[in-house]
C-alpha cells in the first residue's frame, strides 16, 4: 500500500488561481481514474479571504469547461502545511519567496508552470482584472496541471504503481 502524494496549491488570496488549479488537477485525476492517489488542498499567502468562496469569475470560468470550483479559502499554516504536504505548487514568484520566508523548504517547492508548454513562468494574478484574464488563467493552469499529473505519476514513486 502507498499513501497519497499529498499536493497544495498556493496564491496570494486562495480564491482566484489556487482554486482553479486545484480544480483542474481534481478534475483530470477523477478522469484519469487516479484520484485516490492524491490528496489536494489549496491555500493563500494572504489572509484576507478565509472561509469565503473562490472568486465567482474562478467558479464561472471552470464551471464553463465541466470543472468545479468548490474550495473554501484559508490562509497557508506554518510549519503545518510544511510538514503535511509533499509539494507546495506556487502561482507566482512572489508566491514561492512567501513560502519560503514562511520557512518552508525549498525542495517542496514548484512554479506550476514549470510543469506547462508555455514559456510563461507565472501565472498572472487576475484579481483586479476581467472575465478574458480569468479565462487566461484557465488556458495556462490546464496544460499546467496536466504536466504536473504527468510528472507526479512518472517521477513520485507514492503516486505510481510502485508498491501497489
Ligand atoms: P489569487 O488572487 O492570489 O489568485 O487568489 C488574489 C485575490 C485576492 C487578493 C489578491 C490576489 N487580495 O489582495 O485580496
Amino acid at each position: 500500500m502507498t499513501r497519497p502524494v499529498s499536493v497544495l496549491f498556493v496564491c496570494l488570496g486562495n480564491i482566484c488561481r489556487s482554486p482553479l488549479a486545484e480544480a483542474i488537477f481534481v478534475h483530470q485525476a477523477r478522469a484519469r481514474g487516479v484520484e485516490g492517489r492524491f490528496r489536494v488542498d489549496s491555500a493563500g499567502l494572504g489572509r484576507w479571504h478565509e472561509g469565503e468562496r473562490a472568486d465567482p469569475r474562478s467558479i464561472a470560468v471552470g464551471a464553463a469547461r465541466g470543472v468545479e470550483v468548490l474550495s473554501v479559502a484559508r490562509q497557508i499554516r506554518p510549519p503545518d502545511d510544511f510538514d503535511a504536504f509533499d509539494w507546495l505548487i506556487a502561482m507566482d514568484r512572489a508566491n514561492v519567496e512567501g513560502l519560503t520566508r514562511a520557512g518552508a523548504a525549498p525542495e517542496r517547492i514548484r512554479l506550476m508552470l514549470s510543469f506547462g508548454p508555455s514559456g510563461v513562468v507565472e501565472v498572472p494574478d487576475p484579481y483586479t482584472g476581467t472575465a478574458r484574464d480569468f479565462e487566461r488563467v484557465f488556458e495556462l493552469l490546464e496544460p499546467a496541471c496536466a504536466g504536473l499529473l504527468e510528472w507526479l505519476l512518472d517521477h513520485d514513486e507514492r503516486a505510481g504503481t510502485i508498491g501497489e
